[in-house]
């Protein structure tokens, strides 16, 4: 997410708005700016910006000294639309009229676009940050808060606005939807934000804005609005909050946090992807020809990525009738595979930067397969790379252990899957039209599991001192679980192992006595019936069976001594609700023992050694 500042008050702006930059470093950003007023109307606005870090603005502008001023807006950049560059970094302007720093994604913007080009406005930026600058300016006729409602009512999507608008010296404005902002007032001035951390060192007075509020900073103090341009009271409150704990949202963890991030993420990746009852995909820029010319298509990835793909195959196959294969991206170059003409070659990596999965990608250029990435980090080498990509919105990931990432990468594939069925028609109209309304229920739906928190939480405790772990599942419960096992090692250092459920009885079964924990996930109703018989398998051998189903299957609770449900869903999406229950276990048992849960022993965020 990208970290927005603004400032007016009596002392230099510049630093002020840096020093809170630094304080949401922990966001994640590859560019950043300011823009300052020098307190003259007369005075065009302008914007310094830089790509990298905030060092290099720090020096840019001579630690503030080279741009004086009593107001301004600050923005660090987590790219989402247009690669990390200079141009692209905030804040946008407007004629030197309006400046703008945005946090969000606006889904319209390619619309809006063409549109205030169509006014004669020239853009300097891909970004969609830039199409709201020039509609500030194009509303703007001497009333700023007449010309930021009329500006956002032709907005779709989220965001967190700070604006300046050149005739108003000294003033800061705000508003936002659906991404956060704070506004704040100490001695020295007042500010906004897009969260605490940034303000901490000055003021722990805070307000929070609701949706569609409009804020007004001003020597004179803080005034709020509503869309109809009144004046609107709002609480203050105190943040009792350390540094610490408000860079993680008040949440313990960041992995805490970032799971429930999640339903944020998947609107954010979702909802730009479906426009009137269709997946739109343009951005891949992938013919209806060249996807109708796939004949086979070859996977490759890392850890929980791996996992991806292994669901991805079952849907892809299922969905859009396309042979996959699935191959660790540490493995695929080294068993010098056959690949046929007509393959294309997909690559998973939520960093982007995962030297296995590069260079599996390397490897399927030089074999000359067309290349497809799903990635989260804007402009890395594996998204620069790949001839087509497609980016996920679930925000910087900062816990080690992926989360929200892995859940907006499932959604990617099932879109995928559901495009290319729809376009190599393999998908009726009335199996496509249900998928697309159970993926826009995706998100309400994860968090209705995450109100069962306290649940999973209370069972987590019950087997956190298990010695061995047994995941198992079929078809694409036993992709799920593969994940499950892996978030259970990885953060509790647990032993946990995945087993395709019809798989147990070919050997590991005689790990199973007395006590063993053993998670079922049962889910594809067309496999529950076998499914069952294994976990029958499992207890009459003495396991403690829990089990993860979906509601109205209370049969489970014959066969399992603890059943957790999650709501109801087309088959293929239930792997992206079983995994929030899965990640709440992990993180509550690695609690429970005492780990760091945001950084285990011995891992990386992002592996780019081979
Ligand atoms: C996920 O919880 C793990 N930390 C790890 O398996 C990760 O998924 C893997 O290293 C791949 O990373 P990538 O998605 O950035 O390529």
């Amino acid at each position: 997410m990208c970290g927005i500042v603004g400032y007016t008050g009596h002392v230099q702006a510049a630093p002020v708005l840096m020093d809170g930059l630094e304080r949401l470093e922990y966001r994640g950003y590859d560019s950043a700016g300011i823009c300052v007023s020098d307190g003259d109307a007369a005075h065009p606005l302008k914007a310094l910006r830089v790509k990298g870090r905030l060092s290099a603005l720090r020096e840019a502008s001579e630690n503030g000294k080279a741009v004086p001023g009593l107001s301004g807006i600050g923005h660090t950049r987590w790219a989402t639309h247009g690669e990390p560059t200079v141009e692209n970094a905030h804040p946008h302007l407007s004629g030197g009229k309006v400046a703008v720093v945005h946090n969000g994604i606006i889904e319209n913007y390619a619309e809006l676009r063409v549109k205030l080009q169509g006014r004669g406005y020239v853009f300097e930026s891909e970004t969609d940050t830039e199409t709201i600058a020039h509609l500030l300016h194009y509303y703007d006729h001497g009333d700023p808060v007449d010309a930021i409602v009329r500006t956002v009512m032709h907005l779709k999507g989220s965001f967190a606005l700070g604006i300046l608008f050149e005739e108003r010296p000294g003033e800061v404005y705000g508003i936002r939807r659906d991404s956060p902002l704070i506004a704040a007032t100490s001695p020295e001035g007042s500010f906004i934000a897009s969260d605490v951390p940034a303000i901490l060192p000055w003021t722990r007075n805070v307000a929070y804005l609701e949706n569609m509020e409009i804020v007004r900073l001003s020597p004179e103090g803080i005034t709020f609005f509503n869309l109809d341009g009144e004046p609107i009271e709002k609480e203050f409150t105190t943040v009792s909050w350390d540094v610490e704990a408000a860079e993680k949202g008040g949440y313990a963890h960041f992995m805490l946090k970032e799971i429930h991030e999640q339903p944020k993420a998947m609107e954010d990746t979702i909802r730009p992807h479906i426009r009137d009852g269709r997946i739109v995909m343009d951005e891949l820029g992938m013919s209806d020809d060249e996807i109708r010319g796939i004949r086979h298509i070859q996977m490759a990835a890392c850890g929980s990525a791996w996992h991806v793909c292994m669901t991805a195959k079952y849907i892809m196959e299922r969905m859009a009738r396309i042979p996959v294969d699935v191959d660790l991206a540490s493995e695929f170059r080294y068993r010098d595979p056959v690949l046929e003409e007509g393959t294309m070659l997909m690559v998973v990596s939520q960093s982007g930067e995962t030297a296995d999965s590069l260079a599996a990608l390397r490897y399927g250029k030089q074999q000359g397969m067309l290349s497809l990435a799903i990635v989260n980090v804007v402009g890395s080498s594996i998204a620069r790379e790949a001839d087509r990509v497609f980016y996920t919105a679930a925000g910087p990931e900062i816990a080690v252990a992926t989360t929200k990432a892995y859940s907006t990468q499932l959604a990617a594939c099932v879109m995928l899957a559901l495009h290319f069925g729809r376009i190599r028609g393999v998908v009726d109209d009335d199996t496509y039209a249900a998928h697309v309304e159970a993926l826009l229920k995706m998100p309400e739906q994860i968090r209705e599991i995450l109100r069962g928190e306290a649940r999973m939480q209370w069972l987590a405790g019950k087997y956190a001192n298990t010695r061995d772990a047994f995941f198992i599942g079929r078809g694409l419960d036993y992709a799920s679980v593969l994940e499950g096992a892996l978030k259970l090692k990885e953060i509790s250092y647990i032993h946990a192992e995945a087993y395709a459920a019809g798989e147990l009885k070919h050997g590991t079964i005689s790990l199973i006595e007395k006590g063993s924990m053993v998670l079922a996930v049962a889910t594809q109703k067309d496999l529950m019936e076998k499914e069952v018989s294994n976990m029958v398998e499992v207890r009459a051998r003495g396991g403690t069976l829990l089990a993860l189903t979906m509601e109205g299957n209370y049969d489970m609770e014959d066969q399992a001594d603890f059943t957790i449900y999650v709501p109801r869903t087309e088959d293929v999406l239930y792997p992206n609700l079983v995994v929030v229950p899965l990640q709440l276990l992990a993180y509550y048992v690695s609690l429970s023992r005492g780990i760091d849960v945001d950084k285990p022993r011995n891992l990386a965020k992002s592996v780019t050694v081979e």
